[in-house]
């Protein structure tokens, strides 16, 4: 089913909500397009990779490919975590092929070339023929670990692959503005408070789904029955992000009446306030005020996507119980989602769809996606 990319019609996802249709059928199921959206939205935005969490402690380094992309997740032995192209600066060999503790440097597998775990060119065994570790054209303070631009926000790790995106803190200024609050720390369940849905849809589709609450009565009754549709009120914010909230926040409790500590000095409306936004492109982030969450969509194809979902608590010493309580509700209620993300991305391969029509009252939000969806890739055309 390769499409033209230049058929590829995207001005009727920029008219406004009343009239636009949702993005056309090639952005869910044509290779081609995935590999324009892959360059265009997913490399030159700040794409959510992994969590801080993943490296605990110093010299901790774990491999991970991302859209094809070999990639390592380090933290140094002075504490800092980075990301840096996971290949050796020699030929190209693969440095770090499971997730480990760097004793000593990062050594190349093939000829050793060694490395610090701040990605600095530490030795170059017999470069410069047998005995001779160094050879005056390999300047080593030039041939460091090539770096990826990343930022840390609320232990998201957040790559920018292209390197041409503003800083993170100018893109997702409003956001981080709106939920400053919550600028404590957050502590990372451990084992039990990760898990991943391994989904047969389009990662758009999850980002879609997520960001509106239109679908509650149907596919969540269970939340449904505290938490109604007019609860919720939309979040969508013209190209910067999108999502939903309520005003019924219930707090998870445990057969003793135990609950989640809070976070610190939250104000009023958290409460009974929660929030759910989408940083785009692909980072699901919950706020509410005894714990977090954030899903990262690892798009694999253009109909798989791995759900990475992490939960969050304002203390370090959660009972357990809850910790297990708390992430089986989320499971519950993620796992809910599935069939309306998979049902949609099959819907994708009928060819007398336009993308669908939006309900101006309750599908701002993923109007709001759809359109920043569509702003990237046409900046991305007009580039090329
Ligand atoms: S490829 Fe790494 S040392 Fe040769
Ligand atoms: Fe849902």
């Amino acid at each position: 089913m390769a499409k033209d990319l230049d058929t590829t019609d995207l001005a009727p996802v920029r008219q406004p909500l009343e009239t636009a249709n949702g993005l056309p059928n090639a952005h869910y199921i044509d290779d081609a397009v995935f590999q324009e959206e892959k360059h265009a939205i997913l490399f030159d935005s700040w794409t959510g990779l992994a969590v801080a969490s993943d490296v605990p402690e110093a010299r901790d380094a774990k491999p991970i490919e991302f859209l094809g992309v070999p990639l390592l997740l380090i933290r140094s032995r002075e504490g800092e975590v980075r990301v840096f192209q996971n290949i050796c600066r020699h030929r190209g060999m693969i440095l770090v092929d499971a997730p480990r503790k760097i004793e000593g440097a990062i050594r190349c597998p093939y000829h050793s070339w060694c490395y610090s775990t701040a990605g600095k060119l530490v030795s170059t065994p017999h470069v410069g023929g047998p005995g001779h570790n160094t050879h005056e054209a390999i300047k080593k303070d030039d041939l460091g670990l090539t770096e990826i631009a990343s930022y840390i926000w609320r232990d998201i790790v957040f790559v920018n692959i292209s390197g041409t995106a503003e800083p993170f803190e100018v893109v997702n200024a409003d956001l981080m503005d709106r939920w400053k609050e919550f600028d404590q720390p957050h502590h990372h369940g451990g084992e039990d408070s990760r898990f991943d849905l391994d989904v047969q849809t389009n990662w758009k589709l999850a980002v879609e789904n997520y960001s509106e609450s239109y679908h509650l009565p149907w596919v969540h009754p269970g939340l449904n029955s505290y938490s109604r549709l007019e609860d919720h009120y939309h979040i969508d914010e013209k190209g910067k992000f999108s999502g939903q909230g309520t005003l019924v926040y219930r707090q998870l409790t445990d057969d003793a009446g135990q609950t989640l500590p809070d976070f610190t000095e939250l104000s009023e409306f958290w409460n009974e306030g929660a929030e759910y936004i989408t940083v785009f492109p692909n980072v699901l982030m919950g706020a509410q005020r005894d714990h977090a969450f954030a899903i990262i969509l690892e798009p694999k194809s253009t109909q798989q996507t791995i759900e990475h979902v992490h939960l969050y608590y304002a203390s370090a010493t959660i009972d357990q119980g809850l910790r297990i309580k708390n992430a089986t509700l989320w499971k519950e209620v993620f796992e809910e989602d599935i069939f309306v993300v998979e049902g949609m991305q099959k819907g994708r391969h009928a060819p007398h769809f336009n993308g669908g029509r939006f309900s101006p009252a309750m599908d701002g939000p993923t109007h709001c996606f759809h359109d920043w969806v569509a702003t990237k890739i046409e900046t991305h055309r007009a580039a090329e």
